[in-house]
């Protein structure tokens, strides 16, 4: 039978040994949290590295592994501890990641980096063409794996694949600065179908295709090698009934069912009738904009001196990829200015941050999103950004205020959010001071036209359109043919 193989460098789940036994946690970051809803639901086989490296791994471990993997339909994929060096901290979170979300200053260019990627690259490959059987589709994901579409495609010229990227494609100006540019878009290349989140992400990486490969393009389509490849904006929705229906179990939930955190929560709240938090969840990273959006809640409290002891600010980061020393360095900084901040305005009975830096189990993001009355998102540059979604899919009462960063490509869907520039502290400040005071009724009539959007596109419709595309690209190209 024809399956779906989908590829990405995490796993949803990721293997750590605690005493040569085998711990396995959730993945975090939108690409795991989305996708694995969609393998949830189907028949497909997901490919990608487990979190071990080689070395720590002896054949009985392996199988032991391999085991444990093949009960959630995966297979890994195996890297060395230098993969990981060059490949995964080096090429994929040194190189593409700062580029593609416009920070240069952080951007390595590194030939050994380079070296690596192509070569675990065709790791890939390799673990992909042993599962793959004529008339499969194969569906790759984002930036760690750029060059295998190509790699696939060459070796299996009549297999569908499918490439979707989940951060934001540069523009040309800044693409082009990266000296391996010609091979990296030829990889993308190999795909029957290029998706992205939004329309400008497309457009960048049209403009790029034409202006270094000299290729043409007619709407959003490539002739290249014989074939007709198509180029489109799908933007990824979340599994919304699966966070409405959990929001909606949290608020029928007896006291003694409330978890501590829950019952925390629910103190603050009770503490004055105006008492109101506002949350933001984050993997801790650069591009969230984490540092900005500390020092814009201090300067609301200096501004706006009334909601001192009222409000309080939520802030769960999630560590993510501490090896990188910019993310070391965020770290310090979000740590300086959190003690900061609550060393200048705490009192005998309020902190005005909480500051969380884990990740949490499902259940108490539930209990964040329900309790929080504002979220306030402000990443410098994401490609999509989830949170911004499952935050309003859970406000059943459709009360609550998403205050967002219109460098989000979450924000081109969610006009009725308050949008704000994420560099701009006076404006977040008086957004802020606006969210905590609008009436209920505007809550109600912004969140009910973003809650129809979100249900209607969800992450198994966006999953289904991709599809679908994929499909009449590939019969296309065999009329063309
Ligand atoms: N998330 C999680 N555990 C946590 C915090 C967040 O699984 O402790 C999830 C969150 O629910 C969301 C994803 O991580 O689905 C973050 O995705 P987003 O698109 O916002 O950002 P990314 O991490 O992909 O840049
Ligand atoms: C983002 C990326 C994903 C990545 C995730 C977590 O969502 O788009 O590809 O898996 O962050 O990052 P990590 O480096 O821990 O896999």
């Amino acid at each position: 039978m024809n399956k779906t193989i989908i590829v990405s460098n995490r796993l949803p789940l990721q293997i750590s040994l605690h005493n040569n036994n085998l711990v396995l946690t959730p993945s975090v970051g939108g690409l795991a949290t989305g996708m694995k809803s969609v393998h949830e639901g189907g028949k497909s086989l997901w490919i990608g590295w487990s979190g071990l490296k080689e070395e720590d791994l002896d054949p009985k471990l392996t199988e032991k592994v391999n085991a444990a993997i093949a009960k959630e339909n995966c297979a890994a994929v195996s890297l060395t501890g230098k993969d990981l060096n060059n490949f995964y901290y080096g090429f994929s979170n040194n190189t593409l990641w700062p580029m593609f979300h416009y920070f240069m200053e952080y951007t390595t260019f590194e030939g050994k980096h380079w070296e690596s990627y192509k070569e675990v690259n065709r790791k890939f490959a390799e673990t992909v063409l042993e599962h793959t059987n004529d008339g499969d589709t194969i569906w790759v994901h984002d930036y760690q794996l750029l060059l295998l579409p190509e790699l696939i495609k060459r070796e299996r010229p009549n297999v569908s694949v499918g490439f979707f990227l989940h951060i934001p494609f540069p523009s040309y100006e800044v693409f082009r600065a990266l000296p391996w540019r010609e091979e990296l878009l030829n990889g993308m290349l190999g795909a029957d179908l290029l998706g992205f989140h939004t329309y400008d992400y497309e457009r960048h990486f049209l403009s790029s295709v034409r202006r270094i490969l000299r290729l043409d393009t007619h709407f959003n389509e490539i002739s290249y090698q014989g074939r007709t490849l198509r180029v489109d904006s799908f933007p990824m929705g979340i599994d919304y009934n699966k966070f409405r229906n959990a929001a909606i179990a949290h608020h029928e939930q007896g006291p003694e069912y409330k978890s501590d955190l829950k019952k925390r929560l629910d103190a603050h709240l009770q503490s004055a009738p105006d008492a109101k938090m506002i949350l933001s969840i984050d993997r801790l990273d650069y591009t969230k904009g984490i540092p900005n959006r500390l020092k814009a809640f201090e300067y609301f409290l200096d501004k706006y001196p009334q909601f001192r002891e009222k409000v309080r600010f939520i802030l769960l980061a999630v560590p993510s990829r501490s090896n990188v020393p910019q993310y070391q360095l965020l770290k310090k900084e979000t740590d300086e200015l959190v003690g900061r901040i609550n060393g200048k305005f705490s009192t005998v009975n309020w902190t005005p941050i909480w500051y969380f830096y884990r990740s949490m189990p499902f259940e108490n993001l539930i209990d964040l999103y329900t309790s929080c009355g504002v979220a306030l998102i402000t990443p410098i540059r994401d490609g999509m950004n989830l949170v911004a979604k499952e935050y309003i899919a859970t406000r059943v009462d459709k009360d609550g205020v998403l205050v967002l960063s219109e460098m989000a490509g979450a924000a081109k869907e969610m006009n009725e959010a308050l949008l704000i520039n994420p560099n701009n502290f006076e404006q977040i400040a008086d957004t802020l001071k606006r969210a905590l005071e609008m009436t209920e009724e505007e809550q109600a009539e912004r969140n009910a036209f973003m809650q129809r959007r979100l249900e209607r596109y969800s992450v198994e419709k966006w999953a289904k359109e991709f599809m679908k595309a994929l499909h009449a690209t590939k019969q296309q190209h065999h009329v063309i043919v």
